[in-house]
């Protein structure tokens, strides 16, 4: 069975309701069509139930079994609103901004998952990623222990000899533009969280990637890099971490014993974890486009309760099987 199918079965033993925002976007009502019909989650569009109907109709979509929400009308909404507005007001929130902010559905189906109305979110197929972070980050933030959310993506392969069987957790890939040593520790400990949860990947193996292998090279970066390790072996024991590496050190047996003889990672790696966005996202598009990797992502891990972003490039089978993740996300 591949991978999402494995993920679907989860989802179905244990079905999560998951909001979709963007409930007058024709992939997105689509997919919650097939979503209800596979029977792994339980959907509720957002939007004005006669715009929903009309994307709706347009995409040959079936509603039936799907709940409809307006936000503005919804009885949720003056509560929504209220409670925004109190965990905002340090920000200079006002209860008209908290009204005006709540008829975004993003915000209101933030609001369904803070509040415990949905297990998940869903969105991105018609908002930037920044739009899908924002409300989640101001409302539902970090996980105990964690200061930052990232994004990782799933690298499937053909060739079983890269990572586990051919299963690799890339990150971070979506989020943070930039990472201290402490943020990319914490984007090691997150990874192997999520190559667990959702990679099947038994014994999580990470490495910290850099330009260079144990001192190769010395440069500031290199440092931050080395530092990141430090921390992640000191706060996270029972993980496998290791690093600096250079990829071909990470991922190749050979080249991994004879720069870092005796590591239990380099050569065998299955977590990668990337110094900063530039590298992390071109590195995953680089592994899919050249190397026919499957990616799956960006799972945004570190969250306290799943939301999850799409591409606005985004098929219909890619919000299906973003739903299917976020089911089985803590
Ligand atoms: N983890 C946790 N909280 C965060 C994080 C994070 N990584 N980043 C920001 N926050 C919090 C801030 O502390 C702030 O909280 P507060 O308002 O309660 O004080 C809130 O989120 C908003 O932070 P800002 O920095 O003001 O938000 P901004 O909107 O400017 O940036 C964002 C956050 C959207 C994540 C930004 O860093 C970003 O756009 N990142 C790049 C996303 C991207 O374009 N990725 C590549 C494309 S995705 C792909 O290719 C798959």
């Amino acid at each position: 069975m591949n991978l999402i199918a494995t993920i679907k079965e989860k989802a179905k033993a244990d079905v999560k309701h998951i909001v979709l925002p963007e409930g007058t976007e024709k992939r997105t009502v689509k997919a919650a069509e097939l979503i209800t019909k596979e029977g792994f989650a339980k959907v509720t569009l957002l939007g004005d139930p006669a715009a929903v109907s009309k994307a709706a109709a347009e995409a040959g979509a079936d509603l039936a079994g799907i709940a409809v929400v307006d936000p503005a009308a919804s009885p949720d909404f003056q509560g929504f609103a209220d409670s925004y507005c109190k965990m905002r007001e340090s920000k200079g929130m006002t209860p008209e901004k908290a009204a005006e902010t709540m008829k975004d559905p993003l915000y209101f189906g933030v609001m369904m998952v803070y509040s415990g109305q949905c297990h998940g979110m869903v969105a991105g197929a018609e908002n930037s990623t920044g739009n899908v972070l924002r409300p989640a980050l101001q409302i539902i933030k970090t996980k105990p222990g964690i200061s930052s959310v990232s994004g990782a993506f799933l690298m499937i392969s053909d060739n079983p000899q890269l990572g586990d069987n051919g299963v690799s957790v890339f990150a971070d890939c979506a989020v943070n533009p930039t990472l201290t040593a402490e943020q990319m520790a914490e984007v090691a400990f997150c990874s192997a969280e999520t190559a667990k949860e959702l990679g099947g990947i038994a014994e999580p193996k990470i490495a910290l990637l850099s330009f260079s292998t144990k001192g190769s090279a010395s440069h500031e970066r290199v440092d931050k890099v080395a530092e990141a390790v430090k921390i992640a072996q000191e706060r996270y024991p029972e993980l496998l971490v290791d690093g600096e590496l250079q990829m071909d050190a990470a991922v190749v047996e050979s080249v991994g014993q004879s720069k870092a003889p005796g590591s239990k990672v380099a050569g065998f790696a299955n977590v990668f974890v990337f110094p900063d966005l530039d590298s992390g996202n071109i590195a995953y598009k680089a592994v899919q486009r050249w190397g026919n990797a499957e990616a799956i992502g960006p799972i945004l891990q570190g969250m306290a309760k799943p939301v999850n972003d799409l591409s606005r490039g985004c098929s219909i089978e890619d919000v299906v099987n973003t739903v299917a993740l976020v089911c089985c996300q803590q």
